[in-house]
């Protein structure tokens, strides 16, 4: 008998080597019985169109885009999602009819990931720190949640300012991290790259209190700084990006296959092998 032959996917980066995207996507592909097969990509920094272009004539059905490829995948797609045009980034391209579709699940798997964590959207007065890439990604997606409120604070105010002309919506505001202090929030959203390098946004810790929720897009094996202090000051509960990441998965994957795959499992599993690390 004759093998069913394997769908064609991968994650392009520079780097790539610790991208869990290959653990993830097979997880789902055994999870929802598909035939498909996911390898990481390492892509020198002049040569992201043309390795897209090789994994098309080899047939490549999907790639997942990660740093620093995402803007000039949205600039190589045909056709873009709306969030992705919004976005000014793509994380997700789909090779069909001889054409490239441009989508961004990275804010889709943010706001699946908060409310697979019981987080209230609607109505909510969310803070959103940061005014870069990641910040830029999540913002049409949080408002299709329907929040009364959405404060962008960065430390470059200017930044935060620019965003909310970016996206036009009276549910926006811009503000410092100076005059975040005396506003009251039920969701903190870290977005900024600080974690990444040990820091903290320099933000009062008179934000926190025990109704709000923070959350930070960044995972690590142990709490990020933001994390442990938002926990220091009694947040009800802090989240980490781990299953953001499982969930902007989750959603290129069923834009691939059809098929919307659990995402509990996968992050457990995730989780565990940090553990082990
Ligand atoms: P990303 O794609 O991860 O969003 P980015 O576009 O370079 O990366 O944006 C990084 C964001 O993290 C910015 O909002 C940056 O603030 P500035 O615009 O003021 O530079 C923010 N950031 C990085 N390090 C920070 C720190 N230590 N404290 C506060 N904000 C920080």
């Amino acid at each position: 008998m004759t093998q069913p032959s394997l769908d064609q996917y991968c994650v392009f980066g520079n780097p790539i080597a610790h991208s869990r995207s290959p653990f993830i996507h097979h997880a789902f592909a055994e999870q929802t019985s598909q035939n498909i097969d996911y390898q990481k990509r390492f892509v020198a920094l002049d040569n992201f169109s043309k390795a897209v272009t090789e994994f098309i004539n080899q047939e490549g059905k999907g790639a997942n885009i990660t740093v620093p490829f995402k803007e000039e995948a949205l600039v190589l797609a045909d056709e873009l999602s709306e969030r992705a045009a919004l976005a000014g980034a793509v994380n997700t391209l789909t090779f069909k009819n001889g054409k490239i579709y441009g989508d961004n699940t990275d804010g889709e798997g943010l706001v699946q990931d908060l409310i697979r964590n019981k987080v209230t959207l609607a109505k909510s007065r969310i803070l959103l720190l940061g005014a870069g890439g990641a910040a830029k990604g999540v913002l049409l997606p949080l408002l299709s949640q329907a929040p009364q409120s959405i404060a962008i604070a960065n430390r470059t105010v200017s930044k935060a300012e620019g965003l909310c002309q970016h996206f036009n919506d009276e549910r926006i505001y811009a503000c410092s991290f100076k005059e975040v202090a005396d506003k009251e929030f039920d969701l903190i959203i870290n977005a900024t790259s600080a974690s990444l390098a040990g820091d903290l946004p320099a933000i009062s810790h008179t934000v926190i209190n025990n109704d709000v929720t923070c959350y930070d897009m960044v995972y690590a094996k142990d709490k990020t700084p933001f994390l442990k202090w938002a926990k220091k000051h009694g947040a009800a509960s802090t989240i980490d990006g781990l299953g953001m990441l499982v969930g902007q998965a989750a959603v290129s994957f069923s834009i691939w296959r059809g098929v919307s795959p659990e995402t509990l499992p996968v992050i457990d599993e995730l989780r565990a092998s940090f553990e082990k690390e």
